[in-house]
């Protein structure tokens, strides 16, 4: 299973890759406004900077809704990085875009997935990844792991390559639970990657080592 942050902030972007557990980040025009990034050279060069910390895909978002723009945008995206993924909105022209870029071998994101016929549209189109949003379905009082399941069974009867990313995660068992699932991948905050550092006997047991070390010397 592979690990993404969901995040553009640079020190916790460091912070995951420097653990040796990170495979790669998300980022949404919502995450890039909130580290101040602003402006289309800005937010090009941020981009850069986040390739330059991590070694695998980076997702960066299209604002274009129809599909010319966002083949526009998507090419400039591409070209600026190799491990840049085009990251596309669960849209009929998103869709569209989805297949170019399959065509030209650019790897694309739909995201923006809140059900199990939009994950199978964009595995028709090629997508590499597919993003279901699962903490924004339990917000609304219904069950996201359920659509990470669903979407896992249609993937495997037929074979699809698209790679489940399990997004919107908010918390450990949100990781813990897509893992059972069988989620390619997930992208959350850095505490949902530290949380799973956590256990109080780990605590409790390495403290009682190091006393009973100081005990013999
Ligand atoms: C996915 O790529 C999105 O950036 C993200 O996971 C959305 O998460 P949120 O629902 O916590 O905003």
């Amino acid at each position: 299973m592979k690990f993404f942050i969901d995040t553009a902030n640079l020190d916790q972007i460091k912070e995951a890759q420097d653990m040796g557990v990170l495979d790669g980040v998300t980022t949404n025009p919502s995450l890039m406004a909130k580290e101040g990034i602003t402006g289309h050279d800005n937010i090009m060069k941020h981009y850069l900077d986040i390739c330059n910390i991590v070694d695998g895909d980076v997702s960066a978002e299209v604002i274009s809704t129809d599909v010319e723009g966002m083949i526009k945008e998507g090419e400039a995206l591409a070209a600026l990085h190799e491990q840049i993924v085009v990251k596309l909105p669960m849209i009929k022209d998103g869709i569209k875009a989805c297949k170019y870029f399959s065509s030209k071998g650019i790897k694309t994101n739909v995201t923006l997935v809140f059900s199990a016929g939009q994950a199978l549209l964009a595995a028709k189109a090629g997508a590499t990844y597919v993003s279901p949003f699962l903490g924004r379905l339990d917000d609304i009082s219904t069950d996201g792991l359920n659509l990470i399941a669903e979407i896992r069974q249609i993937y495997d009867n037929y074979g699809f390559g698209t790679q489940i990313l399990s997004a919107s995660v908010r918390h450990t068992m949100h990781v813990i639970d897509c893992a059972k699932i069988g989620s390619d991948v997930m992208t959350g905050p850095l505490s949902s990657i530290e949380g799973l550092l956590k256990h109080p006997l780990t605590d409790i047991g390495l403290a009682k080592f190091l006393e009973d070390y100081k005990k013999g010397n």
